[in-house]
C-alpha cells in the first residue's frame, strides 16, 4: 500500500471515529421518521374533496359506529360531556355566549371527515376504516340537520354539502392568496 493511500485510510478511518463520537454526543432523542409513517399523518383533506379516500357511508351505519366509538366520550347523538358537543349551537355565533360545535361553526363538511380519521376517536387514533369515517361523519352532520337520513356519505357527496356557517368564513386579504 502506498503511503498515500495509507494516510487517506487513516484520514477516513479517523473521520469515522470523530462522525461516531458526535453521535454518541447527540441526546438520541426520537428517529428519522419513514416515509410509512409520515404518510399516516400528510393527508390533509381541502375543501374541495381532493384526497377524500374510496368508500361511503350511510347514516345508520354511522350510528352504530358513532355508539360503539364515540358516545363514551361525546354523549348520546353528541350533546357532549365529557368531550366536546358536537351538535346544535346553530344561531348562537353572535350571542353572548356562542355555541361552537361542527354544526354551528364548522365551514366545510371535509374537514369532519379529515379531522375524525386523522385524531378520533381520542384514544384511539387512526383506527376507523374509511367506510367507518365516512358513516360517522354522515351520522353528526345528520344530527345537527345538515343533510337529512338519506344521505350518503362519499369523496362525491361531502364536498358538495353546505354547512350552516360557510358563508361567515372569508378570506381578509385575498391579495395574499397564492
Ligand atoms: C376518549 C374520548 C373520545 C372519544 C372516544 C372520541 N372523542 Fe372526539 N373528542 C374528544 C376530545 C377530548 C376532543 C377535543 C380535542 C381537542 O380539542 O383537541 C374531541 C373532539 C372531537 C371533535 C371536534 C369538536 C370541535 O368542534 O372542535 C369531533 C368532530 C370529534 N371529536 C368527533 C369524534 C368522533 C366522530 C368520535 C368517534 C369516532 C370521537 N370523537 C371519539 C374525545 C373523544
Amino acid at each position: 500500500m502506498s503511503m498515500h493511500k495509507i494516510a487517506l485510510l487513516t484520514l477516513t478511518l479517523s473521520g469515522l471515529t470523530a462522525g461516531a463520537a458526535i453521535a454518541a454526543e447527540s441526546p438520541k432523542l426520537g428517529q428519522p421518521i419513514t416515509e410509512k409513517d409520515a404518510a399516516a399523518w400528510n393527508q390533509s383533506i381541502g375543501p374541495d374533496g381532493v384526497g377524500l379516500p374510496p368508500g361511503r357511508g350511510t347514516v345508520k351505519r354511522g350510528a352504530e359506529v358513532y355508539a360503539a366509538k364515540c358516545e363514551i366520550c361525546h354523549a348520546a347523538k353528541g350533546a357532549g360531556t365529557p368531550a366536546d358537543r358536537l351538535v346544535g349551537g346553530q344561531g348562537s355565533l353572535d350571542s353572548a355566549q356562542p355555541i361552537k360545535t361542527v354544526g354551528s361553526y364548522w365551514p366545510y363538511a371535509t374537514t369532519l371527515f379529515d379531522y375524525v380519521r386523522r385524531a378520533m376517536p381520542l384514544n384511539e387514533p387512526q383506527s376507523l376504516s374509511a367506510e367507518e369515517v365516512y358513516a360517522v361523519s354522515a351520522y353528526v352532520l345528520n344530527l345537527n340537520g345538515v343533510v337529512n337520513e338519506k344521505f350518503i356519505a362519499d369523496a362525491k357527496s361531502m364536498p358538495q354539502v353546505k354547512m350552516p356557517n360557510r358563508d361567515n368564513f372569508f378570506v381578509v386579504y385575498p391579495g395574499n392568496l397564492p
